[in-house]
């Protein structure tokens, strides 16, 4: 891949997102205004899932925060968030979302792959669909590991590898039991709909690419949404979802 378009996605993301942020802001709001942490497309609660540690007095940063609920929730159980956004649109509902709830942290403008801020400077880095999906993994999960303290925790929240697998380039079709893109060599994704580029990768490509990095990888949860579950979303239901993870969270501790 030659440099330039190595790059390009950076551009090309935050354009589409400061375009899609106005269809962003009022799921934002009303994810502010939940005691409860949920995740992902289909709100499964963390009670369910169990992905968050007690984070009272920990240092963390949301990587590709958007409107930065997450980081609302992890300010609500005691910890001391910073998030990073590549969209000056998204910060924008973020910041109006502090002042309405009256919680204030750091958000800064920027590339989730080269963040300006020193090393070991966190315990937590976290993700739910913001780098997990819209940087390139080759360069986000250096730069996670570089931003967290030994034994700092990686959490990233994403789309399901055979959910990717079986996605045809309309993402207002749902996936059906077909598969349509070759496993080997995931990696960038383009959609023409909204000019946007996605990464994934292979199982073992990311287990690699983790290691490499410096972290073990704790837990790999393939979420399964409960029985009822909706989503706004068009491109997946919940009879797929079911038999299959549209969604998986990854867990990993720096060494
Ligand atoms: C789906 S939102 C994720 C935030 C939130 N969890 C949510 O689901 O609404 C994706 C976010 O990733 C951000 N993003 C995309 N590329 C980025 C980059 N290179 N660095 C930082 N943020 C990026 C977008 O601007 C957008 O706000």
């Amino acid at each position: 891949m030659d440099d330039a378009r190595s790059h390009d996605h950076v551009a090309l993301n935050r354009a589409a997102w400061d375009i899609m942020s106005a269809e962003y802001a009022e799921p934002g709001r009303r994810a502010w205004a939940s005691d409860e942490a949920w995740w992902g497309i289909w709100h499964v609660p963390d009670s369910d899932l169990q992905l968050l540690p007690d984070v009272k007095g920990l240092d963390t940063i949301e990587l590709g925060c958007g409107t930065a609920y997450v980081s609302a929730w992890l300010a609500r159980r005691g910890a001391r968030p910073v998030g990073i956004d590549n969209s000056p649109k998204q910060l924008a509902t973020a910041r109006e979302l502090q002042r309405e709830h009256g919680i204030a942290f750091p958000l800064l403008l920027g590339n989730a792959e080269t963040v300006p801020l020193p090393d070991a400077s966190f315990d937590l880095a976290i993700s739910e669909y913001g780098a997990a999906l819209w940087c390139d993994p080759y360069k986000w999960i250096p730069e996670a590991s570089r931003l967290l303290r030994p034994s700092g925790l990686l959490i990233f929240y994403t789309n399901g590898t055979i959910l990717t697998l079986c996605e045809k380039d309309d993402e207002d079709v749902p996936v059906q039991a077909e598969l349509h893109r070759p496993y080997f060599g995931l990696h960038r994704t383009e959609w023409s709909d909204n000019n946007t580029v996605e990464f994934h990768l292979g199982y073992g490509d990311w287990i690699r690419l983790l290691r490499a990095s410096g972290f073990d990888v704790e837990n790999l949860v393939e979420v399964r949404p409960p029985l009822g579950a909706t989503t706004r979303y068009p491109y997946v239901d919940i009879s797929w979802a079911r038999r299959w993870p549209s969604e998986e969270a990854w867990i990993a501790r720096k060494r």
